[in-house]
């Protein structure tokens, strides 16, 4: 694997210059097998220090049949409460309130017998206890992968989908819907389940929401999940959920999933970061997702997620400073990286890697839309817009409160 520098033609010298400083450790250390003359010992010190802070202490640990481990960790001992305004924080093991109209789903009730709709694969060797929360244990070659102790986890490309910021960009494609124009407490949205193909391990193809607010490039907030694959953080090609968030346009907030201190977890069953197989089958059986945020407005403000109908957790309103507010946009989408090989197009795929015109069971869906507006009211989308960056690569078709998006990557059209 070469270190791809100067082949992309298309791109502009400053993205380029960017790529290459991002890419430039990373790819160095995955290419060595030595990663001594990488890291020396002070880095390995940083390492086995990042690893402690990471990995909190499990009262339980299951191996998934893919090869994380996941550990149950004491709910009050979070990585969370690692975020200095969290210090003090009081756990909110419920939100105060349910939007109107969300559909509660009773297999969310800790009584209830009846077999989660959602699972993963770790379930197969064990549950995480009552009072813990389950966490993809990150290992030493995690942290190796990313080329420092300070890289891991964080955002390396960093953009939103925009019409504005999206023009002349070829690293970044998009094909999202975007709803703008009004202030913004919530959205909901279903994803059908996928395993796209990566070309490149740096690139990365997922699925997922944003919620949004300020200013890209300087205060932009976000709150942001769906699924991801995504090689460089995680090793393999498996489909993996993942959540984000941001309060200074990636700066110096926000990474994936819980490995950095804000996002408080309190369900037992559903890890972030770990696979979400089995995927849809390419005519044949569909598998979804559904995602809900909302601000508890009855309660501290915070922001709440549920996933497959579980209260999972929520990003403080503290940890914010727009979004502690409203945000004033949500998208719901498509995103890969596409690196350019030998100044073609990568195959790497979006959503199931064909394109929106195949429709039901055969292109990834986006379903059952919702905002919660300005008035507090549940309502479909009304001012959006799709951003697709190159539509002869992965196209998108709306169709109000829901729409299918994907393509292929690289063939004739998209060389
Ligand atoms: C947490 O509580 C301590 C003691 O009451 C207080 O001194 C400190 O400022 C608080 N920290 C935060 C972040 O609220
Ligand atoms: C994932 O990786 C495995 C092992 O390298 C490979 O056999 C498989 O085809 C890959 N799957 C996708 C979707 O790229």
């Amino acid at each position: 694997m070469a270190l791809p520098c100067g082949s992309g033609r298309r791109w502009t010298r400053a993205v380029k210059m960017t790529f290459c400083l991002f890419f430039l450790i990373p790819m160095s250390s995955v290419g060595n097998k030595n990663t001594n003359t990488i890291f020396d010992k002070k880095q390995k010190l940083e390492v086995q220090q990042q690893l402690k802070r990471l990995n909190k202490p499990a009262l339980k640990s299951i191996e998934s049949p893919d090869g994380d481990i996941i550990d149950c960790v004491d709910i009050n001992k979070q990585p969370a409460f690692d975020h200095p305004l969290l210090k003090n924080h009081t756990i909110q093991m419920r939100p105060s309130s349910y939007p109107e109209g969300f559909s509660i789903d009773e297999s969310n009730d800790v009584s209830s017998n009846s077999e989660p709709k959602f699972t993963q694969p770790w379930h197969l060797n064990g549950r995480c206890p009552e009072g813990t929360i389950p966490v993809r244990r990150t290992k030493e070659e995690d942290l190796l992968r990313a080329g420092s102790t300070a890289n891991y986890g964080r955002k390396k490309h960093r953009s939103i989908p925009s019409a504005q910021y999206s023009a002349g960009q070829v690293i970044h494609e998009h094909a999202v819907l975007s709803e703008q124009g009004d202030k913004y407490y919530g959205m909901m949205a279903e994803m059908n389940v996928w395993n796209p193909h990566t070309q490149e391990t740096n690139e990365f193809s997922l699925s997922q929401f944003w919620m949004t607010a300020g200013t890209f490039g300087q205060d932009l907030n976000t709150i942001e999940a769906g699924m991801m694959v995504y090689e460089f953080l995680y090793g393999d090609n498996n489909t993996r959920l993942f959540t984000f968030w941001t309060d200074d346009s990636y700066q110096n907030t926000g990474c994936y999933n819980l490995a950095c201190s804000g996002f408080v977890q309190v369900d037992n069953q559903i890890a972030m970061g770990a696979s979400v197989a089995p995927y849809s089958n390419y005519d044949g059986t569909q598998r979804s997702v559904k995602f809900y945020v909302w601000k508890d407005i009855n309660g501290k403000g915070d922001w709440w997620m549920k996933i497959a109908d579980r209260d999972f957790g929520y990003w403080p309103s503290s940890i914010f400073s727009i979004l502690s507010d409203s945000a004033s946009s949500v998208q719901w989408g498509g995103e890969v990286i596409n690196l350019m090989q030998d100044g073609q197009h990568t195959t790497t795929q979006m959503g199931s890697g064909h394109f929106p015109e195949e429709g039901l069971g055969k292109a990834s869906f986006f379903k059952n839309l919702k905002v919660i507006d300005g008035l507090k009211t549940l309502t479909g989308p009304r001012n959006s817009q799709p951003i697709i960056t190159n539509p002869t690569c992965y196209n998108l078709i709306n169709s109000g409160d829901s729409f299918y998006f994907g393509g292929p990557g690289r063939n004739p059209n998209c060389p």
